[in-house]
This record gives structure tokens, sequence and C-alpha cells, in this order.
């Protein structure tokens, strides 16, 4: 049952026309708490045309009203403040949720059109940062939310896997570098390499020759050189993949910078075709002064290829592989100017995809206060991040229930999610410093509160397994369970507008309200009183468990039945 569109049609025909449906619904508001009505229309913007006091057209417009289908209408001030008709209401929602189940708030306005969503796309050879978490349980989220509204998403990781820092790397392995201490610990070992490269060749230019030297024969397909090469990206994935099973994302595609090296001539020749390329300095810019944009360098002069020349390869493989509807890539805010200058390159092109090009940017994140970072001794892992958050989670687990059979398991889920939890509830653009313990905790806005909620509806199903579930709404009459259930009948708008603004923090943020507004409800009510009202009381339980269940679900949070 949709109220929005009851109260606007109410509205429409009162007004008589004067305002289009689309025009009132926008104007709609909810009021903070249930006492001043389920939902409230101002008369602010009316009272210019109508030339009169907005107070007076909000009692004129309650007496032409046609009020059946609500509770009641009031008039305060300058506003008409609906209160729904809640037995109906009531008995409507939850009928929905409990016939739908997981496919409550599913809609198909995507049409199934495929959606490229580039994401997590860490670099070779170096540890994956909190900038790439972000990147793998935002894009993760969007692609789960973008399902829920109809479309097809293609996760793609992007690997940095190509560039000049392998003619680097390979040198300080032919110098320094040993197998047996690779395959120990892969990532670390490399990284020590590469750093002891960049100190070295302050004295010894000479380096960086070789270095040069090694990269062209990686680009002119030299064994050595491309086994070498090979062989790093494997070690490397191996430890990503370690993070992405922990973290229970799967991609789609491995497409990383390197697959595009044989499409890079095309671009180039097109660029030469669009007369798009100019020379500067002996480099190869495209020019973006139309865009008030710098130029975009897409042949260095020694003719070697740039991170930028390998995405506009990318779009175009995109572009005509999957037909795109949208092309998203969820990428740290930092590189916002160089997207706006991909977009623009794109544009020139006419490829088609490129206006629909989103970026999706990201801000920082700390951890304790501290930043994670290569270039400098102290790294902090991101598997230890999360191999830390999981002992946590089971102390407390352990502490809190201790005959719980499967702890190991639901530690995993409670201390993993609740990192992600942490990070998503946050609108994606804030930067946020993460204090792991706060994130934990079973109160406060967190992942395990949530998850904690659930399960107490999950328990006390299980305590009722024998009594049938029924939704009637009449006998759903404590004023408590109201807010719950208007915050489960807003799932699906919740559902369109996460994936209209690419924020995953509404799913969060809702999927805490219901949790609180459940909890509340809890506290005041008894729910297992066997009375008669007992069936209806459980369809509510059973409704808020499979709504935060789903909400979770499109965050990439697990929801453990018993913790
Ligand atoms: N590997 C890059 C980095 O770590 C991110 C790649 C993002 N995707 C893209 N198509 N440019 O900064």
């Amino acid at each position: 049952m949709d109220y929005k569109q009851q109260v606007t049609d109410a509205l429409v025909k009162a007004l008589d026309g004067q305002l289009t449906a689309d025009e009132i619904s926008s104007k709609l508001e909810r009021p903070k708490t249930s006492d001043k009505g389920d939902l409230a229309f101002p008369t602010f913007t009316l009272a210019k045309t109508l030339h009169q006091a907005p107070q007076q057209i909000a009692q004129d417009l309650a007496g032409k009203l046609d009020q059946t289908g609500f509770d009641k209408v009031e008039v305060v001030g300058p506003y008409l403040n609906f209160f729904f008709d809640k037995a109906a209401y009531s008995e409507a929602t939850l009928n929905t949720v409990l016939t739908q189940g997981a496919d409550y708030g599913q809609n198909q306005d995507g049409a199934n059109g495929n959606v490229p969503i580039d994401m997590s796309s860490p670099n070779i050879a170096k540890p994956m940062s909190m900038g790439h978490l972000r990147s793998t349980v935002i894009g993760n989220s969007i692609a789960e939310i973008l399902k829920k509204n109809g479309y097809h998403p293609i996760k793609d990781n992007h690997l940095g896997d190509w560039g000049t820092q392998f003619g680097k790397l390979i040198t300080a392995y032919k110098l320094w570098g040993n197998e047996e201490d690779v395959k120990k610990d892969p990532i670390n070992k490399l990284v020590e390499y590469y750093v002891r490269f960049h100190k070295e060749d302050v004295d010894k230019p000479e380096l960086d020759d070789e270095a040069r030297e090694w990269f062209r024969k990686l680009e002119n397909g030299d064994q050595e050189a491309h086994d070498l090469w090979q062989w790093f990206r494997e070690v490397s994935l191996q430890e990503f993949n370690d993070i992405y099973k922990v973290l229970g994302v799967e991609f789609d595609t491995y497409n990383g910078e390197a697959f595009y090296n044989d499409k890079l001539a095309e671009v180039v020749q097109l660029l030469k075709d669009d007369h798009l390329l100019v020379e500067s300095q002996g480099a190869q810019v495209v020019d973006l002064k139309k865009y008030d944009l710098n130029p975009a360098l897409i042949l260095k002069s020694d003719g070697a290829s740039l991170y930028i020349t390998r995405d506009i390869a990318t779009a175009l493989y995109r572009d005509r592989t999957y037909h795109p509807v949208k092309n998203l890539y969820v990428v740290g805010s930092e590189q916002m100017y160089y997207f706006k200058q991909l977009k623009a390159v794109l544009e020139e092109m006419k490829v088609p995809s490129a206006k629909d090009l989103h970026h999706i940017p990201f801000g920082l994140i700390t951890v304790d206060g501290k930043k994670l970072s290569t270039r400098s001794g102290r790294i902090i892992l991101l598997a230890d991040v999360l191999h830390d958050s999981v002992k946590m989670a089971q102390e407390e687990i352990v502490e809190k229930n201790p005959t719980l059979a499967n702890k190991e398991e639901v530690a995993k889920q409670v201390g993993v999610g609740a990192i992600v939890f942490g990070d998503l509830k946050n609108e994606r653009m804030n930067s946020i410093d993460f204090v792991l313990a706060d994130q934990l905790k079973f109160e406060g806005e967190t992942g395990p509160y949530v998850q904690y909620a659930r399960a107490r509806a999950e328990s006390i199903l299980r305590k009722a397994a024998d009594v049938n579930v029924q939704a009637n709404g009449n006998q759903i009459t404590d004023p408590e369970a109201w807010d719950t259930i208007k915050a489960l009948a807003d799932f699906p708008a919740v559902v369109r507008m996460a994936c209209d603004e690419y924020e995953p923090s509404v799913v969060a943020k809702y999927a805490i309200r219901v949790a609180k507004s459940f909890n509340k409800y809890y506290a005041h009510t008894k729910v297992l009183t066997d009375d008669a009202e007992l069936p209806a009381r459980l369809a509510l339980v059973k409704a808020v468990s499979t709504v935060i269940k789903e909400s979770l679900r499109l965050l990439g949070v697990q929801a453990p039945d018993e913790m």
C-alpha cells in the first residue's frame, strides 16, 4: 500500500490541479515523531499563487479533502498532517513483506541493463590499501543495490598490473631478489625491493635506465620480463584473494591494465583520426581547454602509454562488450580531476557511454588514527585489521553467549560485518577515522547492533515455532509497533534512493532505523505473551527479521541467526 500516493491523490483532487502530483509528492515531509502524523504537507509555497495566508490555505484544504482511508487529517498552523489508517496499513505492509520475503523491495527499473562497475582495483606488488577496501565494499554494495533495482552489474577488478614501476621492480628483483623469500611473504618482499630501488637510485641514476629498459622489454613481450611480471601478479593476487574471500566479495572479471596492452594502438589511431592528438614537448596530448581542464597526456615522448591511455581502451572495450546503460568507477576522491579528464576525452571521441560515465568517489579512511601507507616503514595491513576485528568479536561473543555452538563462524560474520558496516554507514564522501573497538560494540550505530537486533527477532521466532504467524492489522495495537511498521514500509523507497545516489549509507542508516525501532518495540511489548494478538506480533517480528537480513545483504554483511 503506497500511502504517499494516496496522500498525493487526495491533495491533487482537493487542490483542483493547482499543483501536479510530482510537485505535491516532492513537498511531503515525514514528521519527526508519529504523534505529529505520518506525512505532512506544508502550504507555504501555495501562499504566493493563492494570495492567502498558509494557515488559511491549510484550513480550506482540510475542508475540501476526501479523508477516507485516513485515521484523521489535522491542521497544525500551515501544515496538513495526515494520520494513516494504522490497522489497514499494518496489515498490508506485513503481508507484503511476508509473502515476498527476500524479494521485498525488488523493482525492475534497470530493465536488466548492463552496468560495469570498476571496483577494488589494487596495484600489483603493493599491499591493498584502506582505499581499495573502501572501493571493494562500496562497489560490492552498489552492485547488490543495482541488482535489487533490476540492473545487471558486472564487477570488474581493474588491477594496477602495468606501468613503468614494473621495470623498476624487475630491476630490483634481479639485483637483490630471492625466490624463496618472495614465496614466503610475497607482497612484503616485493615492497621491500621496490623501496630499496627508490633509496639506491638517488645515487645511482643508471638504475633508472635499467628499469626503463626492463619495462621496454616487458612491453615488447620479452620472455624473462613477462615471466617475472606474471609471477609478481599471481602471488599478489593470491594475497588479494584471501582478503576478498574474508569479505565475501567476488568479481566477474579481473581485466587489469595489462589486459588492454594490445588495444592501445587502436586508441592512439582513433585519436589521430579524430585530429584530437597534439604534440606538446615531444609528447602526445589531448587538449581539454574547452572543458576547462588541463591537457590529457596520452603518450610520453618515448612513446610509452599512461594510466589514462589504458583507461580509454578500457572504456572502449566495456562499451563494445556490454553496451552499458551506465559506467561506474568506484575510486577514491583524489582521482576526481583525473576522471573529469577521462570523461572529457571520451566525450571528444564520441564514445557512446561517456555521457553515462560516473565516477563514484569516496573519502579517506584511517584506522585508529593511523593512515595506511606503502612507502613509509609503518604499514598497517588490511588483513591484520580484519583479523583483529574477528578476534575482538570472538572475545565479545564468548563473554556474551558462552553456549553458542558455532562461535568461530559467528565471530567472523560479526567481526568482518563490523568493519564493512562501519565503513558503509558513512556517506561515502566523508573521511572517517575508524576506531575498531567502537565499531564492534553491540550498542550504538554499529553492524553488530543491527545483527543483534535481528538475531533477537530470530530467537523469538524459534521460541514460537509452533504458532501460526498471521498479519492481522486490527491486532497490532501497540503504539510502539507503528514506527517499525512505517520503517518496514519504506524499504522499497530506500532501495531506489540508494541506487539513485550510489549511496550504500542510505541502506545502512535505514537498517539502523529498523533495528532501533524494533528494539524499542521489543522493550515495551511482551511479544511472546500467549494471547489472541500473538500471531500478529510474530508477523511483525518475522517481517523485521526479513527486512534487516535483506538490508544487510545489500551491504555485503552477513546476518547470523544467533549471536
Ligand atoms: N589502481 C588504481 C589505484 O590504485 C585504481 C584504478 C581505478 N580504476 C580505473 N579504471 N582507473 O589508484
